[in-house]
C-alpha cells in the first residue's frame, strides 16, 4: 500500500539553502520511497495573495520548478504539477468555502496577525485584507482534498492549516452523509534540522540572513558563507563546533564521518577563514551539479512546462472524476436525472422491476456477476472472483453503496467502478462518449434504487 503524501510549494522568493534542506530534499528523498505516492504541486493561486507583480509570478514559476527538477525530482515518480493548471481547484473551493464557517476562518493565524496589527495601529480591522488572504485555508483544503491525501508535510506555521483541512473536509462528509474525504495529516519532520542562517538565528527570508541555493553561482554562495557569523576567536585557538552555526550548516550537507573530521579540525584550532571554506566546498560539492541542470533546464522553459502539463495530465485524471462525484452528490446533476435523484430515490412500484444481479460461473472455473437495470440491460460485469463468497460479499456492498458514493473511473469509453481503492466491475463498451455518460447517470440511478430497497 502506498501512502499519498501531498505539498504546495509557494511559489515567491528565491530558495535558500534553510528551503532546500528543510524542505527540498527531505520531499524529494521521501519520493524515491517505494510505498510513497507524491503530488507536488507549485501552489501559484496561493502566490496571488501575496504578489500582484505579474513579472515575479512568471519568474518565480519558473525558477522553482527549474530548482526542483536540478535537485533531482523525477516528474515519472512524481505527479508535479501547478495548481494554476487544476481548475478542478478552484471548483472544490467553492463546495468547500460553502460548508466552511465563517469563524474559523476569522481564528486562521496569518488572518489574525493582520486584524492584530491593525488594530495596534488603530486602523479599521480590516484594512489592506484582501478576501483572498481571508480565503487561503479553504484553497489550500482544497489543494489536499481534491487528491485525497494522506499525510502532508509542511512546516510547524501550516499546521493550524492542516488541521482547518480536516475540519472542512468532516463538516463536508457529514453534511452528505459520505466520507468523501481522506482526513489529511499534517507530517513534521523532526529529524531535518532547522538551518540556522548567517546570524545564527534560523535562516529566513524574513530575517535577511540567507545563504541562496542557485541564485548567484559558485561566487555568491562563497561570498555569503564568508559572511557567517563567527566569535573572534584567532587561528591556532580551539573553537567550539557545537556553538557554531557554520558547523551546523555543515553537517547538514556532510557525512558522520566528514562532520566528526571537521569537529577535530575545528577543536584543533582551524582558523574561521579557513573553515569557511572548507564549508563551502563541502556544499559546492552537492549543488554544482545542481547548478548545472538547473542552467540547462532555465534555458529551456518549453521543457519545463511541458513536464508540467503531463504532470497536470495525471492529476486531473484524479480530480476530475472526484469532482464530477462531488458535484453529483451536492445536487449538481444533469436535468436528465432530477426526478430519480430527487430525496431519496423512488422505490418501483409494486411488482415493478429492479436493478438486479446475476451470478455466473466462467469458463475458467472463477465466480462473476452481471448488474443489470430494470429495463434488463447490462450495466456492470465483475471482475473474476477465486471464491463464490468474495463475490457474493461484493454485490452485498454494491446494493448499499448509493450512486453518490460509487467511485467510477472512465477507461476511454466504459467505466470502471472501485470499491475501497479496487476495480472490481467494469460496463460495457458504448460507442462514443455522451453514450457512456448516459451510462454513468444509469448506473448511479440504479445503484440508488438497490441502496433504497436495501434501507426500507
Ligand atoms: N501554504 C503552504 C506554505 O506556505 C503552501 C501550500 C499551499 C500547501 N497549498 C498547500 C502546502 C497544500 C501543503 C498542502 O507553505
Amino acid at each position: 500500500m502506498q501512502t499519498r503524501v501531498l505539498t504546495g510549494i509557494t511559489t515567491t522568493g528565491t530558495p535558500h539553502l534553510g528551503n532546500y534542506v528543510g524542505a527540498i530534499r527531505p520531499a524529494i528523498a521521501a519520493s524515491r520511497r517505494a510505498d510513497v505516492d507524491a503530488f507536488y504541486f507549485m501552489a501559484d493561486y496561493h502566490a496571488l495573495i501575496k504578489s500582484d507583480d505579474p513579472a515575479r509570478i512568471e519568474r518565480s514559476r519558473l525558477e522553482i520548478a527549474a530548482t526542483w527538477l536540478a535537485a533531482g525530482l523525477d516528474p515519472n515518480k512524481v505527479t508535479f504539477y501547478r495548481q494554476s493548471d487544476i481548475p478542478e481547484i478552484p471548483e472544490l473551493t467553492w463546495f468547500l468555502t460553502c460548508v466552511t464557517a465563517k469563524g474559523l476562518l476569522n481564528r486562521a493565524h496569518a488572518y489574525k496577525a493582520s486584524v492584530d496589527k491593525n488594530n495596534e495601529l488603530g486602523e479599521d480591522a480590516d484594512a489592506g485584507v484582501t478576501a483572498g488572504l481571508y480565503m487561503y485555508p479553504v484553497l489550500m483544503a482544497a489543494d489536499i482534498l481534491a487528491f485525497n491525501a494522506q499525510q502532508v508535510p509542511v512546516g510547524r506555521d501550516q499546521i493550524q492549516h492542516i488541521e482547518m483541512a480536516r475540519d472542512i473536509a468532516q463538516r463536508f462528509n457529514h453534511i452528505y452523509h459520505r466520507e468523501f474525504f481522506v482526513l489529511p495529516e499534517a507530517l513534521i519532520e523532526e529529524q531535518v534540522a532547522t538551518l540556522p542562517g548567517l546570524d545564527g538565528r534560523k535562516m529566513s527570508k524574513s530575517y535577511d540572513n540567507t545563504i541562496p541555493l542557485l541564485a548567484g553561482g559558485a561566487k555568491q554562495l562563497r561570498e555569503t558563507i564568508m559572511r557567517i557569523v563567527t566569535d573572534s576567536r584567532a587561528p591556532g585557538e580551539p573553537k567550539d563546533p557545537d556553538s557554531s552555526a557554520l558547523f551546523m550548516i555543515f553537517r547538514a550537507f556532510a557525512s558522520e564521518a566528514e562532520s566528526a573530521a571537521f569537529r577535530r579540525a575545528l577543536e584543533e584550532g582551524i582558523g574561521w577563514g579557513e573553515a569557511k571554506q572548507v564549508l563551502y566546498e563541502r556544499i559546492e560539492a552537492d549543488v554544482a551539479p545542481m547548478r548545472e541542470r538547473y542552467e540547462s533546464l532555465i534555458a529551456r522553459p518549453a521543457a519545463i512546462e511541458e513536464i508540467l502539463h503531463e504532470g497536470a495530465r495525471k492529476a486531473r485524471a484524479i480530480a476530475a472524476p472526484k469532482i464530477a462525484e462531488l458535484r453529483d452528490a451536492i445536487g449538481l446533476r444533469a436535468m436528465s436525472s432530477v426526478s430519480l435523484h430527487a430525496g431519496k430515490a423512488k422505490l418501483p412500484s409494486k411488482g415493478g422491476k429492479s436493478p438486479r444481479f446475476a451470478s455466473f460461473r466462467d469458463s475458467d472455473g472463477s465466480f462473476r456477476f452481471r448488474l443489470f437495470s430494470s429495463d434488463g440491460d447490462e450495466l456492470l460485469l465483475s471482475k473474476s472472483f477465486k471464491d463464490p463468497k468474495a463475490a457474493g460479499a461484493v454485490q452485498k456492498k454494491l446494493k448499499t453503496l448509493g450512486g453518490a458514493a460509487a467511485t467510477l473511473h472512465t477507461l476511454s469509453l466504459s467505466l470502471v467502478l472501485e470499491l475501497d481503492g479496487e476495480p472490481v466491475a467494469n460496463t460495457p463498451d458504448y460507442v462514443d462518449e455522451p453514450a457512456r455518460d448516459e451510462a454513468l447517470e444509469y448506473l448511479r440511478e440504479a445503484l440508488d434504487l438497490l441502496a433504497a430497497q436495501e434501507s426500507e
